[in-house]
């Protein structure tokens, strides 16, 4: 007797359908795996036997073919597990069948006494049986993540479980049923979630906007970045205050939509990461790496299945890297490839993996080895050799990749005991979300969602500048002899600029602004 089943593997962050088919014939007995590759084959057979036996099943003594297809997918993981013993117990005649199987999708590890065990990727899982009009039958532990996806699904702890369900010995309650009466949706989630103005529990470990004495040109300088989704880097004394300026970025970044609200849960979804709220992730990532970080950890790995690295976990959001001169070179320069595309290809011997990684970096560092060079109170105490040793190593394509650049001092004693209002972080946030969607309305035929993103070549077409202000542009081009990068780097901070203050059109104040933001003293790029 043949079975067949439905289940999945994934191409990146993609889930595709993967066909189980399940043969027992008479024969020497054993299980043959078509289609897997060995080292899993050997791992699922002793999982799955065990799992069998465990459940109150006796474990078929037949020759047992199985064969996963289509051939030329790779098929990694354990989820294939419950499917292969519910193929096998069918198959067997052991147990009987009152569903149609081709409803659904089956995917869960199963551990040696029967349990169902959490599956890597359950979001792209869910979005493919959307996309297919399936159903899910998973592990109980994963409801939580497809909850909110608009997809049936049915959710247990134990193999005998299913086993029960499939064979209608026991009535399954749809689990939303169980918990709410109504059926919320991801997208209904995400929209409560965008205008719940309650800073979040990460949040409330960063300080507020309003927290920040003083630093007006930084502050106006982070607003902008955040808007137009510019790279930032802050360069100052130790005690300035950079590292509380970055970290006041975690609440004020602007909503996530459906789209990127789902792109970045799937991406925590194939990580050990939990997600923020129900294996969603609402609100707009901020992840802080401390320099000591591992290449891998960076930018992702692992030797048999590869995890997303911070980059990928900071996608539609911000990766902060404090102390960002300590970062050894070789962590540095695996920050430029994946800068440049917005992806990560991660290549292991048998398959490779594409994930996304497009934020926005925030980057805080000293201005020399002793942190004090060209600072008024202090004497800076590093030779000059130290100093060009100390930015040769950040120069070229990765100080290329910042379209800010702000010196920060601190802020002067009566600006840190003066009272009076100033925005707060959510007063920021709603500047901000308006600006992005004066962007989301421009590039809304592009495929891109801010300015930062927008090519050297379509400038001309979104940017709207006035002669005057690009003569501007391109005077000061010409005289502090700025490079073809920095050219459309200075408009596209002052198309941020010009949607700050709404306005259609560059001016030339926007274009004087974003000037502001070129190179520091002691950085010539
Ligand atoms: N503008 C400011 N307003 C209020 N407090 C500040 C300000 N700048 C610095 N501080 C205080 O000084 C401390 C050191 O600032 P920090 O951000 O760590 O500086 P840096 O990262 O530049 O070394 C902060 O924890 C904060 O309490
Ligand atoms: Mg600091
Ligand atoms: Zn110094």
């Amino acid at each position: 007797m043949i079975t067949a089943l439905n289940s999945a593997t994934f191409i990146g962050i993609e889930a595709v359908l993967v066909n189980v088919e399940v043969f027992i014939t008479n024969g020497i007995p054993g299980v043959m795996i078509v289609g897997l590759p060995d080292i899993s084959t050997k791992e699922a057979k002793d999982r799955v036997k065990a799992a069998i036996k465990n459940s109150g099943f006796e474990y078929p003594v037949k020759k047992i073919t199985i064969n996963l297809a289509p051939a030329d997918l790779k098929k990694e993981g354990p989820l294939f597990d419950l499917p292969l013993a519910l193929g096998i117990l069918i198959a067997a005649g052991l147990l009987k069948c009152l569903l149609n199987l081709d409803d659904y999708i089956i995917a869960g590890e199963l551990s040696l006494d029967g349990k169902i065990k959490k599956v890597n990727g359950i979001i792209a899982l869910g979005i493919l049986a959307k996309k297919l009009g399936k159903k899910l039958i998973i592990s109980y532990e994963d409801i939580s993540s497809v909850k909110f996806l608009e997809v049936e699904f049915f959710g247990f702890a134990r193999l005998k479980d299913v086993c029960a369900f499939i064979s209608g010995m026991a009535k399954i309650k749809h689990p939303a049923e169980n918990t709410d009466n109504k059926k919320l949706f991801f997208s209904e989630i995400l929209i409560a979630e965008n205008n719940n103005n309650n800073r979040s529990a990460d949040e409330e470990k960063y300080p507020d906007f309003s927290d920040i004495k003083g630093q007006v040109l930084a502050k106006r300088a982070i607003l902008t970045a955040v808007s137009g989704h510019h790279n930032i880097l802050m360069i100052g004394p130790p005690g300035s205050g950079k590292t509380m300026l970055a970290q006041s970025i975690a609440g004020i970044q602007p909503n996530l939509s459906l789209e990127e609200s789902i792109e970045t849960s799937n991406i925590y979804s194939f990580s050990n990461k939990k997600a923020r709220m129900a294996g969603l992730i609402l609100r707009r990532p901020f992840i802080l790496v401390h320099h000591t970080v591992s290449v891998a950890g960076l930018i992702g790995g692992g030797a048999s299945n590869p995890l997303p690295g911070d980059i990928s976990l900071a996608h539609n959001g911000v990766l902060f890297i404090d102390e960002f001169s300590e970062l050894s070179k070789k962590t540095l320069d695996s920050l430029r490839q994946p800068m440049e595309d917005k992806s990560i290809n991660l290549s292991r011997s048998r398959f490779s993996i594409v994930l996304p990684c497009d934020f926005m970096l925030v980057a805080a560092m000293n201005p020399c080895p002793c942190g004090y060079y060209g600072d008024a109170n202090h004497e800076c105490k590093c030779s000059s050799s130290e100093i060009y040793r100390f930015y040769t190593k950040l120069s070229g394509p990765i100080l290329d990749r910042f379209d800010i650049f702000i010196e920060v001092y601190p802020p002067y004693l009566d600006e840190l005991t003066a009272g009076g209002k100033t925005a707060n972080s959510a007063e920021i946030k709603e500047l901000i979300e308006r600006t992005r969607r004066v962007q989301l309305k421009r590039f809304q035929n592009a495929g891109i969602r801010f300015n930062a993103r927008i090519k050297s070549s379509d400038i001309e077409k979104y940017f709207n500048i006035s002669k005057s202000a690009l003569e501007l542009v391109k005077s000061a081009v010409k005289k502090l002899n700025i490079s073809s990068r920095g050219y459309y780097r200075i408009l596209k901070v002052s198309r941020t600029i010009a949607d700050l203050d709404q306005k259609d059109g560059i001016d030339e104040d926007s274009v004087l602004e974003a000037l502001n933001y070129k190179n520091t003293k002691s950085l010539r790029v």
